[in-house]
C-alpha cells in the first residue's frame, strides 16, 4: 500500500519529519523506496542529471512519462509525485488538466508537482477538481531562471509577504503540499506555520515538515555542481571510476574473468570436440 497524501498531513500533525527524494528509473526507485522514503519524485531535475541538459526546460512531456513508469513498477510503497515539465502548464488551466491527465494515465503517477504562485493557482485548482493531487513548488523555481536567475528567494519583506500569500493561495487551491525551494529558514518556517499541508524543504532550513535531495546530490554521483543546501552521504561517482578503471587494467592484464568466473563444457564432451575438430569432421558427420 503506498504512502497516501491524507498520511502526510497526519505526518505534519504529529509531527513526524517527511524525507523526500528523486528517482528517474527502477533500480534506485526501488533502493529509496526498500530505504522507507515515503515520496518519490520524479523531478524535471532529470534534465540535468539524467539527460545531460544544462537546465530543466528542455525537459517534455515524454521525458517525464518514459522516467515515472520505470519508477512505478521499482517502488511499491511511495507515493510517486511527477513533475510538470516546462510549458506542460503555463499556458493555463485546461492544458495543465490534459497534461496532469496524462501524467497519472500515461505514467501511472499518484500525483503531479508545479511551479509558481498566482499565475498556477487556477490550474492547480482544476486539477485538484478532477482528482489529481497537486504538489506545489515556490520559491527559487528552476523553470523560471531566466526571471529568478539561481538566488535565495524571499529575502525582503516584499517577497517574504508574496511568497506567504503564494502559499496560502496553494493551499487554498487545493494543494497537498509545498516544496519551498531556496528560501531562507526563518521565512520557510514561518510559512510552515500558517499552512495545515506540509511543506517540503530544499535549502530552506530545518524549520520545513519534510526535505528533498536530488538522488545523484546525495549520492555524490553528480559532481557537476555543489550545492551549499545538499548533503552528500556518498561518492559514488568516485566509486564508480575506482571500479571501472579497475575493470579496465584486469581485462588488460588478463586477470578478469578467472577460471571461477567462467563456464566450463563436460571434459569428455570437450574431448569429443577436440577429435571431431582434429579430423575435420561437420555435424551432420561428412568431411
Ligand atoms: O526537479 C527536482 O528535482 C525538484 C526538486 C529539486 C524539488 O523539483
Amino acid at each position: 500500500m503506498r504512502t497516501t497524501i491524507r498520511q502526510l498531513e497526519a505526518m505534519k500533525s504529529r509531527g513526524d519529519k517527511i524525507p523526500m527524494i528523486t528517482a528517474y528509473d527502477y533500480t534506485s526507485a526501488g533502493i529509496v523506496d526498500r530505504a522507507g522514503i515515503p515520496v518519490i519524485l520524479v523531478g524535471d531535475s532529470l534534465g540535468q542529471v539524467i539527460l545531460g541538459y544544462d537546465s530543466t526546460l528542455s525537459v517534455t512531456m515524454e521525458d517525464m512519462i518514459y522516467h515515472v513508469r520505470p519508477v512505478i513498477r521499482g517502488a511499491s510503497n511511495a507515493q510517486v509525485v511527477v513533475d510538470m515539465p516546462f510549458m506542460s502548464y503555463q499556458e493555463g488551466p485546461k492544458i495543465a488538466l490534459h497534461n496532469a491527465g496524462r501524467l497519472l494515465k500515461e505514467g501511472g503517477a499518484q500525483s503531479v508537482k508545479l511551479e509558481g504562485g498566482a499565475s498556477v493557482v487556477e490550474s492547480v485548482r482544476i486539477i485538484v477538481e478532477a482528482g489529481i493531487p497537486v504538489m506545489g513548488h515556490i520559491g527559487l523555481t528552476p523553470q523560471s531562471q531566466n526571471q529568478l536567475g539561481t538566488r535565495v528567494q524571499g529575502k525582503t519583506v516584499v517577497k517574504a509577504m508574496e511568497l506567504i500569500d503564494q502559499a496560502i493561495a496553494l493551499e487554498q487551491a487545493g494543494a497537498y503540499s509545498i516544496v519551498l525551494e531556496l528560501v531562507p529558514a526563518e521565512l520557510a518556517e514561518l510559512i510552515t506555520e500558517r499552512l495545515s499541508i506540509p511543506t517540503i524543504g530544499i535549502g530552506a532550513g530545518p524549520g520545513c515538515d519534510g526535505q528533498v535531495l536530488v538522488f545523484h546530490d546525495l549520492l555524490g554521483l553528480y559532481i557537476d555542481q555543489d550545492f551549499k543546501h545538499s548533503r552528500r552521504y556518498a561518492n559514488f561517482a568516485d566509486d564508480a571510476k575506482t571500479a571501472v578503471s579497475t575493470y579496465v587494467s584486469d581485462v588488460q592484464a588478463r586477470s578478469f574473468p578467472s577460471g571461477e568466473e567462467s563456464h566450463n563444457m563436460d571434459r569428455e564432451v570437450f574431448e569429443q570436440l577436440l577429435i571431431k575438430l582434429k579430423d575435420n569432421v561437420s555435424i551432420d558427420g561428412n568431411h
